[in-house]
């Protein structure tokens, strides 16, 4: 008999991740989500996806992420997708020690603790798919966000030397980076999001780009531009850019 694909996504409550959960599930694949408080997932949603798991746990919690992952395992894991992930609420320029620290944890560290478990798993079987949902704001240094675009920056990272590294295991890596989506991540901000996508447009994208296991995928093609141009300006006409009015949408 063939055995249901199984999916772990970390972060799935809410927003992509759980867009993400239920078109795996309507695809009639296992999946398990997780997040800090299971109460924001949609009601009687084990009851309309008899296939979902759910753990409430912090990714910044390395045991629980790897108990988590190892009990899911029992009965098959295929594809892990690094997806938790917190922002600043608001972009203000001066710095937050706290709040930068709680992102570095959960956006860097979340993902370390998400992939180091799995990893072991994958070499075990001999194959498996570890994917970073991380951000175009990886790229460069945007204004009031320096916490998230470092964390965004090291998961890229991270991931592009996963990428040389782990094929010869036989595991895949992709990592994903969106441009601006509309979840509850972003519905927060006060300032505005060009090329903003649906979350059903967003997770449909990201799905066929992991489906296709493609290593990379920048998104919206406009935003993907934009930050491709930015990234290459010379550095001091790129912070003179970044202080017209029209491109800092940063608060004081
Ligand atoms: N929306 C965008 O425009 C956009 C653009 C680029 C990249 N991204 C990235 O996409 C990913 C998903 O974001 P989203 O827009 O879907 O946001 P979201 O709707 O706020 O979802 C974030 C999810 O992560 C979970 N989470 C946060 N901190 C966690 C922790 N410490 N441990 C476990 N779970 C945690 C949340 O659940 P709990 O709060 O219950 O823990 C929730 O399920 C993030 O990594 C984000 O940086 C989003």
């Amino acid at each position: 008999m063939l055995r249901m694909k199984s999916y772990f996504i970390t972060g799935g409550t809410t927003g992509l991740g759980w867009e993400l959960a239920q078109s795996y599930l309507r695809q009639g694949a296992r999946v398990a989500v997780c997040g800090r408080n299971l109460s924001k997932l949609t009601a009687n949603a084990h009851d309309r996806y008899p296939h979902l798991k759910s753990y409430e746990l912090s990714v910044t919690n390395k045991e629980a992420m790897a108990k988590a992952i190892e009990d899911f395992a029992k009965e098959g894991l295929d594809v892990v997708i690094a997806n938790a992930g917190i922002s600043h609420g608001s972009k203000s320029k001066w710095p937050d020690g706290d709040v930068s620290r709680s992102i570095i944890e959960t956006n860097v560290l979340g993902v370390l603790n998400t992939f180091t478990p799995a990893l072991e798993i994958f070499k075990e079987k001999g194959s498996g798919h570890i994917v970073a949902i991380a951000s175009v704001a990886g790229f460069i240094g945007l204004p009031g966000a320096s916490a998230y675009c470092a964390s965004k920056g090291a998961v890229i990272q991270m991931c592009e030397s996963y990428a040389l590294d782990l094929p010869r295991w036989n595991i895949d890596v992709t990592t994903i980076c969106p441009g601006f989506i509309d979840t509850p991540l972003t519905q927060k901000n006060d300032h505005s999001m060009p090329f903003l996508l649906s979350c059903e447009e967003g997770a449909k994208r990201i799905k066929k780009a992991i489906d296709k296991k493609k290593v990379l995928y920048v998104f919206p093609w406009q935003m993907a531009l934009a930050i491709h141009v930015l990234r290459r300006l010379p550095r001091f006409l790129y912070r003179r850019f970044m202080k017209l009015p029209f491109a800092d949408y940063s608060k004081c």
